[in-house]
């Protein structure tokens, strides 16, 4: 078969991720016999370089175009949050995520067998497992509520987010969350904030309703500071996490670091049609960017999930997963997850690696 997948490289360390991601998709197409074309997509803090706007015109209608989308990470200091919204890069994948319908956004943690000494967590606990999904809504809540700046008389400038869910919008993502629960532990975890917000009410409510319609799935609610900190405790009691917008964008990142890194995790966009958006959770990572120190695996294993959601290919996904395991099994470390006794390589050879396992 032919998959066109268009490609958002980004800013920072983006083209890098992408980069070797691409290698490796390329191994997939010649081990299975498929056909991967490329288009590439100018989109983020590049673009308003290139061309004034961080979401150039026609950006989603050339996703559209393609039947998934792989993107690095877009954002950066030079594009700060000093800048015009449509300057910044951060608008653009907001807006990207709006415009391709993707509210579900699926952040697999899951601790990988050679890298249980990466985990910050004691040893008594990691040995209990970490391979949880969190489910997080993507086009709804504070990331898209009104937003306001004025003048007040007395108290300077006030500034307001607010934080709007309907009750479509949380069924359509909670109902994503029961059913993945159903193809793993048949747990779900619903984190809210119900003893302050009214949002968070109507969440858990939902969430209450949909739990009658899936019985053979175990429910629980948990307030999002405690859920903050049983990430930590105890990660193993998690299977499927769901939670709106920013506690998912937050929680994230946590259940990122207790896996080793947050070079590891994968993301896959996707809404009720095509094209899927695939990336890692990290972004453009100014700091180490064009040092070849990124670790580029979240990305190729957003690759997997591509495989996986996008176009239905179970076994060319598998081969990804287990050419990553395959290279952390041998040793081969980049920066972010190097232990004593493990070898140092940088973007590039970690990525020719895995795409040499495929
Ligand atoms: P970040 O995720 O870019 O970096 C946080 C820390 O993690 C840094 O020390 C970085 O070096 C490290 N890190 C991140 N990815 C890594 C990788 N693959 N390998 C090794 N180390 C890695 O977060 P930040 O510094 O807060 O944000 C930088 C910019 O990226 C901001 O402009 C932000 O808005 C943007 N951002 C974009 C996306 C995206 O495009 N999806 C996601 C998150 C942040
Ligand atoms: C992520 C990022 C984005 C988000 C930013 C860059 C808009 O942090 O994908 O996790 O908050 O969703
Ligand atoms: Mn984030």
């Amino acid at each position: 078969m032919n998959y066109k997948i268009a490609l958002i490289r980004g800013d920072g360390i983006g083209p890098e991720v992408v980069n070797e991601a691409v290698h490796v998709l390329d191994a997939v197409g010649k081990k299975f016999g498929h056909s991967f074309t490329y288009v590439d997509v100018l989109m983020g803090g590049c673009a308003t370089d290139a061309v004034g706007k961080s979401y150039p015109d026609g950006t989603a209608e050339l996703c559209k175009t393609c039947d998934a989308v792989l993107l690095g990470a877009v954002g950066g200091p030079k594009w700060g949050s000093d800048k015009p919204a449509e300057q910044r890069p951060e608008t653009a994948l907001l807006a990207l995520r709006k415009d391709l319908g993707l509210y579900a956004n699926l952040r697999p943690a899951a601790l990988r067998p050679a890298l249980a000494d990466a985990c910050p967590l004691k040893k008594e606990t990691a040995e209990k497992g970490i391979d949880l999904m969190m489910v997080r809504e993507l086009t709804g809540g504070i990331y898209f509520g009104k937003r306001g700046r004025y003048e007040t008389e007395d108290r300077g400038v006030e500034c307001t987010d607010l934080m709007a869910y309907s009750e479509m919008e949380i069924e359509r993502i909670g109902r994503r969350a029961f059913e993945l629960a159903r193809l793993r532990r048949k747990k779900v975890a619903s984190v809210d904030k119900a003893n302050v917000l009214e949002t968070s009410r109507l969440w858990r409510s939902v969430m209450h309703r949909l739990a009658q319609e899936y019985p053979d799935v175990e429910y629980s609610d948990v307030l999002v500071d405690n859920c903050a900190m049983q990430l930590v405790r105890d990660p193993s009691q998690f299977d499927v996490v769901a939670t709106e917008n920013m506690f998912g964008d937050i929680l994230s990142d946590e259940a990122s670091m207790i896996t080793g890194s947050i070079g590891l995790l994968p993301s896959a966009s996707i809404g009720d049609s095509a094209p899927g958006l695939y990336e890692p959770i990290h972004g453009s990572a100014p700091d180490i960017a064009g040092q070849d120190k990124a670790n580029p695996i979240a990305t190729i294993l957003s690759a997997a999930m591509m495989m996986r959601y996008s176009f239905h290919l179970a076994d060319e996904a598998a081969a990804i997963e287990n050419a990553v395991d395959a290279v952390l099994a041998e040793g081969w470390r980049t920066p972010d997850i190097a232990e004593p006794g493990t070898q140092a390589v940088g973007t590039k050879k970690m990525g020719e690696l895995i795409a040499a396992k495929i």
